[in-house]
Order: structure tokens, then C-alpha cells, then sequence
């Protein structure tokens, strides 16, 4: 596993993702809307670095299963949600990809008629868009590897790390799985 982004240069990206949308939403109410699993450790910072009224709800939206690393059909999960009708909503995801994950819910909140839509990602890997969309939000732009840490799993793991780092080889074939 090789550390990409460490816990303080995270810390950096965040406050300056956080003042980004302060300058954005300044004198607004917002719904943030965190995408489960991936986002939840971003999520708890960026709110925390964001002193704006804003309401907190969660999503779930899984494109991948299991052990695979490239995506898979998606499901969305949206029974949890706070209202959304007429609010300014920020969707917050781990990382854009594809960037089909976020294209989806981005249409699916859009019926239900929010004020603004917006959406903040931690990391975006290069030269993987397949949307038009992009993301308002943007942290870090990184290379096509799969990482994990800082809310992102394979296979649920490592979400704990407080860095972000490239599975290499072996442990993406379960040469690290216990
Ligand atoms: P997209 O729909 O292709 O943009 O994929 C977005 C989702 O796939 C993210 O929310 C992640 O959950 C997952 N994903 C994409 N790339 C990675 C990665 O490198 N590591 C872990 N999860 C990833
Ligand atoms: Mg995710």
C-alpha cells in the first residue's frame, strides 16, 4: 500500500473545499447530503469546517460489489433523506470516478425539485469521466489507481485509514485479506 494524500494534506484540502462553498452558499441555509458508505469520514470533516445553518441527511448508493474494482450496477437508497424540496442541496461524495454514481443521484434529486443541486467529491481520478457533469467541489485530482482510506473500502476495508493510499497488486488479489 503506497500513502498518496496524508492526514494533514486532506486537512488542507478540506479547509480550502470548505471555504469554497462558505463563499458559495454565504447568507443560505444548506442540506448536505452525505453518499453512503465512502463519504462518511469527509462528510463528518467538511460539516465540521462548514459554519453555515445547514441540515445533515445520508443517501446510499452502491455501484460496486464486493471485491470488484470497477463498477457495477447502481442502487440507490434514499429512505433516510431530510426534505429536500426547495432546499439548497450538496451532495457529498467520496470520489468521482466514472462519474456515473453522481450523474444518477444528481437526476434522482433533481425530481424532487431542490432550490440548487450541487455536488463537493473529495478526489477525482484523471481521465475516467464518462458525464458530462462535474463536480462544483473538487479536493484532490488523482491517478487512475484504486485507493483506499479516509471513508474509501475495498471490499469495506481500510475505511478507517486516516490517509489515502494505492492498493497495489497483491493486496487487490486478496494477498492482504485476513
Ligand atoms: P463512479 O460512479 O464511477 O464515479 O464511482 C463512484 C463510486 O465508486 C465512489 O463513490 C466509490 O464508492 C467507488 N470508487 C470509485 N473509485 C474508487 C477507488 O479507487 N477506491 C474505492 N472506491 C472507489
Ligand atoms: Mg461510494
Amino acid at each position: 500500500m503506497k500513502q498518496i494524500l496524508s492526514a494533514e494534506e486532506i486537512h488542507s484540502g478540506i479547509t480550502r473545499l470548505a471555504a469554497q462553498i462558505r463563499e458559495e452558499f454565504a447568507g443560505r441555509s444548506i442540506t448536505v447530503i452525505g453518499v453512503l458508505t465512502g463519504s462518511i469520514v469527509f462528510l463528518a470533516d467538511l460539516i465540521r469546517q462548514l459554519d453555515l445553518p445547514m441540515r445533515v441527511g445520508v443517501v446510499q448508493a452502491r455501484s460496486y460489489r464486493g471485491e470488484q474494482t470497477r463498477p457495477g450496477e447502481l442502487t440507490i437508497h434514499a429512505e433516510f433523506l431530510p426534505p429536500v424540496t426547495g432546499e439548497h442541496v450538496l451532495l457529498v461524495d467520496d470520489i468521482f470516478d466514472t462519474g456515473r454514481t453522481l450523474e444518477h443521484l444528481m437526476a434522482r434529486f433533481r425530481e424532487m425539485r431542490p432550490e440548487s443541486l450541487s455536488a463537493a467529491v473529495l478526489l477525482r481520478k484523471a481521465g475516467r469521466a464518462e458525464t458530462k457533469f462535474v463536480p462544483q467541489f473538487i479536493g484532490f485530482e488523482i491517478p487512475d489507481d484504486f485507493v483506499v482510506g479516509y471513508g474509501l473500502d475495498f471490499n469495506d476495508r481500510y475505511r478507517n485509514l486516516p490517509y489515502i493510499a494505492v492498493l497495489e497488486g497483491r493486496e487487490l488479489h486478496g494477498g492482504s485479506r485476513t
